[in-house]
């Protein structure tokens, strides 16, 4: 995609959960409104949608796509899982939690890219010492569908390996 393009996907990538201070609860319409309050002089009407709609789209029951930048941005959002995204140092607090149990598990994520074969793909080492792959799927599931309407708009089919395993 053009450079531009690009920017504009890493500013939405990059601001698209900002609203969560407010509430978890809409944070994704919270976070477009308030987009648009901080920076509307600094984009084109053009631009502002459309990061606008990035940002109001990513966590939306019904997704639909009306953009590239969007479906990137969903992409990223919600293929990201991994060890580093824990931030709390007891180990007690991260077991307790199904989110932070599946994240602290997950050593390697990479998303690659095969323009060729038209696939991207989700490629996961995950410990299962620390936790079973059914909780993975427990908690994941939905966003492996969000990243197949996603990849599916780019013109793209979604794979999932997790473990050296072939799941979708
Ligand atoms: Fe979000």
């Amino acid at each position: 995609m053009p450079k531009r393009s690009q920017e504009l996907v890493s500013i939405a990538g990059f601001t698209h959960d900002f609203a969560n201070f407010l509430s978890r609860t809409y944070h994704n319409y919270l976070g477009a409104l308030i987009f648009q309050q901080l920076f509307a002089n600094d984009f084109s009407p053009r631009e502002l949608a459309i990061i606008m709609q990035a940002i109001a789209n990513h966590d939306k029951y019904e997704m639909k796509f009306s953009n590239s930048v969007s479906a990137i941005v969903v992409l990223a959002d919600k293929s990201d899982v991994h060890r580093s995204r824990v931030t709390i140092k007891d180990m007690k607090k991260i077991k307790a939690d199904i989110h932070g149990r599946v994240n602290y598990a997950t050593k390697s994520s990479r998303l690659g890219i095969n323009k060729r074969s038209k696939r991207i793909t989700l490629s996961l080492k995950i410990d299962t010492n620390f936790v079973p792959l059914m909780e993975y799927f427990e908690i994941f599931t939905g966003r492996m569908v969000y990243c197949r309407k996603a990849a599916s708009y780019l013109g793209y089919k979604f794979g999932l390996v997790v473990n050296s395993i072939k799941l979708l």
